[in-house]
């Protein structure tokens, strides 16, 4: 393509409601610099139009790795033996909240495997605390249950729910994720949306069998979930997995994701993964926010448990104490003249619906 092709080809996608796949394709193919720059320039200026400069901070705090499922790249997949399983305690989990509150920032995000015996009451006392005593923002992202689960946790207090779609391919879906279902996948993020939850999805890229076919579908995927919060990770390959020996998500590919996430989503909240934290051992985080992202979400789990959270290989942060990173942050957030935004960071596409509805 040449450099004015791109920019129409990038208006195409940004204006429609059903990019064409093989317009996501071409971009995705784009390696030549200057076409690489209107990308990355386009998506930083969506952003910026629609999200502003703020980097949002959201801390994680990953209450269990106990799991059920089967996620071939995962590595707290329940195949995975050599793994110590874990669980907070209800003031262990408090107590990191608390933690998080106190460093200023106004959003928890509470994180588990997929465990086959959550109990539910559990966890909504747990919300209920939260909620009842901080003026907190609860982001929960606990996998797939069942919507009566879900209509708890919501009328408990919860916020938000992330789960990630991973691949929108039923196919390659269906090879990565044995015994589980694509249609529940589905089922569940069309609850968490319905029950009013903001709803965060998201893909891998560089899955085992993932073509630039299948990434083009991850992005019309995003746009028609309309959702308000979109994570973009990079597969990082760990050793006590089936992909143990598959070569890493690519950067490039992921950064050119996530500027397509920002084009065709506008004003969702996405932030630069971890695993961009970590990757190749280098901290890749400001090219994701050079090109669309707007949200950082390190690590808040109490340092004894957080070596057993190792999805994959590698974590930023693992030894590190956690508080030491908002001065970190700072000042990674500032190089780029942006600046590090500690308010909730509620969804965008939600206070506009507000607005609509108290026009009328
Ligand atoms: N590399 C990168 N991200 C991973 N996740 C799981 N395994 C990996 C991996 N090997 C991501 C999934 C999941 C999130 C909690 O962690 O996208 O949704
Ligand atoms: Fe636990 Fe994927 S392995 S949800």
């Amino acid at each position: 393509m040449t450099g004015s092709h791109v920019q129409t080809v990038l208006e195409r996608i940004y204006a429609t409601e059903a990019p064409e796949l093989a317009d996501v394709e071409a971009v995705l193919r784009i390696t030549d610099g200057d076409e690489l720059g209107r990308l990355f320039d386009f998506a930083n200026e969506v952003r910026r139009w629609f999200v502003g400069d703020g980097v949002l901070l959201r801390r994680i705090v990953e209450f269990s790795n106990v799991c059920r499922n089967t996620c071939q790249y995962c590595g707290l997949n329940r195949g995975n033996d050599r793994l110590q399983r874990y669980r907070l305690t209800k003031e262990e989990i408090l107590a990191a909240v608390g933690n998080i509150r106190a460093a200023g920032i106004k959003t928890v995000v509470l994180q588990s495997g997929e465990e086959d015996d959550l109990d539910a009451d559990w966890l909504r006392e747990i919300v209920e605390e939260i909620k009842s005593s901080r003026d907190a923002a609860v982001t929960l992202c606990v996998g797939e249950r069942r919507r009566e689960e879900y209509r708890l946790w919501k009328e408990a207090g919860a916020d938000r729910y992330l789960l990630k779609i991973e691949t929108s391919d039923p196919g390659l879906y269906g090879q990565l994720h044995a015994g589980m279902s694509f249609e529940n996948r589905r089922r569940c993020l069309r609850d968490l949306a319905e029950l009013g939850y903001q709803t965060g999805s998201g893909d891998l890229v560089g899955l085992k069998g993932q073509t630039l076919r299948h990434l083009a579908g991850d992005v019309q995927f995003f746009k028609q979930g309309n959702f308000d919060m979109i994570s973009i990770s990079p597969f990082i390959p760990h050793p006590q997995t089936p992909l143990a020996e598959e070569p890493a998500g690519d950067l490039l590919m992921t950064l050119k994701m996530t500027a397509l996430a920002r084009i065709v989503s506008r004003d969702a909240h996405i932030p630069a993964t971890t695993a961009l934290g970590s990757l190749h051992g280098r901290d890749e985080r400001p090219k994701v926010l050079a090109a669309g992202a707007n949200v950082i979400m390190p690590n808040f789990t109490p340092a004894s448990y957080r070596r057993h959270y190792e999805i994959y290989p590698n974590k930023r942060c693992v030894n590190e104490d956690a508080r030491a990173c908002p001065a970190c942050l700072e000042q990674m957030v500032g190089a780029m003249g942006r600046w590090v935004d500690y308010a909730r960071g509620d969804s965008l596409k939600r206070s506009l619906k507000c607005e609509v509805g108290s026009l009328k």
